[in-house]
């Protein structure tokens, strides 16, 4: 099964594919994560993206494509996808790589939300940098101030979440990523929308039963 997860940053994909992963047994590739993996080992294509990553720009798509595609290999194709595709050509060429292996998108989410919003998200936003895990500093505490409550490390802040760059960023969604809603909408994929200012909970529960809903069909 494969799950594609779109939303501009801060929209909650992260935190939903947590629990998406969980209840239908997927692997969570996020391509923001793998991408900050790269950096934390200093491979080379961590520290090309990183320009790109710190100023709120999209990474080539050449790179993007050749490290999720390994990746969708990896997770044998049981996948949620969380930050891919995000431009049209990286649209394309993950229909191209799945239909190569025989298989299709299952569903397709689109977390709707306003960008005033956001912008409190992102700015308040803790991340564990071991774990993955996702916090804030108002709506989502840790037990313990700072320390991540599931593997104990010491929470930070994204280095772009800071105001300046959650601008920038919100803007490359709207330039290049929002496209490529149009792209499944003109291909005739039912795209599943869902009102992604609700609460956690709430938004978790929308999902599955869309989820659920295409499944019973
Ligand atoms: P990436 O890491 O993918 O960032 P993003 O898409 O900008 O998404 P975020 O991780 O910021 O937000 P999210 O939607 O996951 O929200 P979260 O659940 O954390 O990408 C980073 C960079 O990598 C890109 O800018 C680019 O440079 C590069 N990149 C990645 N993929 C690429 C690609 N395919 N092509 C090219 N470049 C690529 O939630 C945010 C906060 O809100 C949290 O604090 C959370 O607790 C809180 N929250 C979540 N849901 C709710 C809710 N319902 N109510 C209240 N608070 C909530």
């Amino acid at each position: 099964m494969v799950i594609v997860l779109l939303g501009p940053p801060g929209a909650g994909k992260g935190t939903q594919c947590k629990r998406i992963v969980e209840k239908y047994k997927l692997v969570h590739l996020s391509s923001g994560d793998i991408l900050r993996n790269h950096r934390t080992k200093e491979t080379e294509l961590g520290k090309k993206a990183a320009e790109y990553m710190d100023s709120g720009k999209l990474v080539p798509d050449q790179l993007i494509i050749e490290m999720m595609v390994g990746a969708i290999e990896s997770a044998k194709g049981n996948c949620v996808l969380d930050g891919f595709p995000r431009t049209v050509v990286q649209a394309g060429e993950l229909d191209k790589e799945l239909s190569r292996k025989e298989k299709k998108i299952d569903a397709i989410v689109d977390l709707v939300i306003d960008d005033g919003i956001l912008e409190r998200r992102l700015t308040g936003r803790r991340s564990c940098p071991a774990c993955n895990a996702i916090y804030h500093i108002d709506t989502l505490k840790p037990k313990a101030e700072g320390v991540c409550d599931k593997c104990g490390s010491k929470l930070v802040q994204r280095t772009d979440d800071k105001p300046q760059v959650v601008k920038q960023r919100l803007q490359t969604y709207h330039q290049q990523t929002a496209a490529v809603v149009g792209y499944y909408a003109d291909n005739g994929r039912k795209i599943l929308d869902i009102d992604a200012e609700k609460s956690v909970d709430e938004v978790a529960a929308l999902i599955t039963a869309k989820l659920d809903g295409l499944k019973a069909k």
